[in-house]
């Protein structure tokens, strides 16, 4: 790729930028943020970080979209935090005004381009930039399902005692408490894991996994995960940067899967050249079906709550 640039400098942005920069996914990665030289400082440092890494993507930053001109693909880290007892729900208005004119500039620097959305409530902020920057559902998906996946997939490597690696799982709906991690979809080389872990530990991981993003901020306390949310982000844009077809759970715009239509929700998703390239329809056991249902009911209940 020609270009990748993501908006919002901060430590979701930043990290993510570095990522790119680092595994040379385009020849060049832009960075733009409001903050008066922010995105020009961090870009030049990571730049300067290119002759002993051994990258040569050329990292910039500006204030100005103009930078980001005829960029194929925009990660959108832009918008506040949640701090310690805040839901995602609680940066909807802020962020919605912010997301909304990101993608009115994204659309008129780089009208083909693909954007990733990072910013939460995240189902909802991704909404709002496929209606403002008026894209197609295939150039606008969101970065959830694989963070949560990751999560869920490191606290089951933690409690085996095994490889990361080695376990594959699925973790659908919206990213919020809601969230719905398939047990059936989870497995080590192949094992169920209902076979390797007792039903009560199962349920301790996932409810591990649905409070992971605000375990981190009861941590952090002046912010929320950076490094995990970078990787997921950068994750999906090497899938489409370099064509590789993978199946990610990312926020789809739904029109009739799964039962639901006008939302985004987390889904499995074959990513590559061009985006979303297709919707995956897997069955679900009733209560699964259930969770996944009151998830998209938690995501249309804060559409609403936009007008
Ligand atoms: C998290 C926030 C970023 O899950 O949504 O960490």
């Amino acid at each position: 790729m020609r270009k990748i640039t993501v908006v919002g400098a901060g430590n979701v942005g930043a990290t993510a930028a570095q990522r790119l920069a680092e595994m040379e996914l385009a020849r060049e990665v832009v960075m733009i943020d409001v903050a008066e030289g922010i995105p020009e400082g961090k870009a030049l440092d990571q730049w300067e970080s290119a002759p002993v890494e051994g990258f040569d993507t050329r990292v910039s930053g500006s204030a100005s979209y103009d930078l980001a001109e005829g960029s194929e693909i925009f990660i959108v880290t832009a918008g506040v935090a949640r701090k310690p007892g805040m839901s995602r729900d609680d940066l909807l208005k802020t962020n919605a005004g912010i997301v909304a004119s990101v993608s009115r500039e994204i659309a008129r620097v780089s009208p083909e381009a693909i954007i990733i959305m990072v910013s939460n409530p995240l189902d909802v902020m991704t909404y709002v930039a496929m209606k403002e920057s008026g894209f197609p559902k295939e150039r606008v998906i969101g970065m959830a399902g694989v963070l949560d996946t990751a999560r869920y997939r490191s606290f089951i490597a933690m409690e085996l005692d095994c490889s990361v690696e080695d376990i594959q799982a699925l973790v659908l709906g919206g990213h919020g408490d809601t969230m719905v991690p398939l047990v059936s979809y989870t497995s080590v080389s192949g094992i169920p894991l209902t076979q390797l872990l007792s039903q009560e530990r199962i349920d301790a991981l996932i409810e591990r996994t649905r409070k992971g993003g605000a375990e981190i901020v009861g941590y952090l306390k002046t912010g929320s995960a950076y490094y995990a949310p970078s990787s997921a982000a950068v994750q999906m844009a090497e899938a489409i940067a370099k064509d590789k077809r993978r199946i990610l759970p990312c926020a789809a715009y739904l029109e009739g899967e799964y039962g639901h239509e006008g939302i985004y929700l987390g889904v499995p998703c074959k990513l590559g050249a061009g985006g979303l390239k297709e919707i995956l329809e897997v069955e679900l056991t009733e209560e699964e079906r259930a969770a996944l249902d009151q998830s998209a009911e938690a995501v249309r209940s804060t559409i609403a709550k936009l007008d």
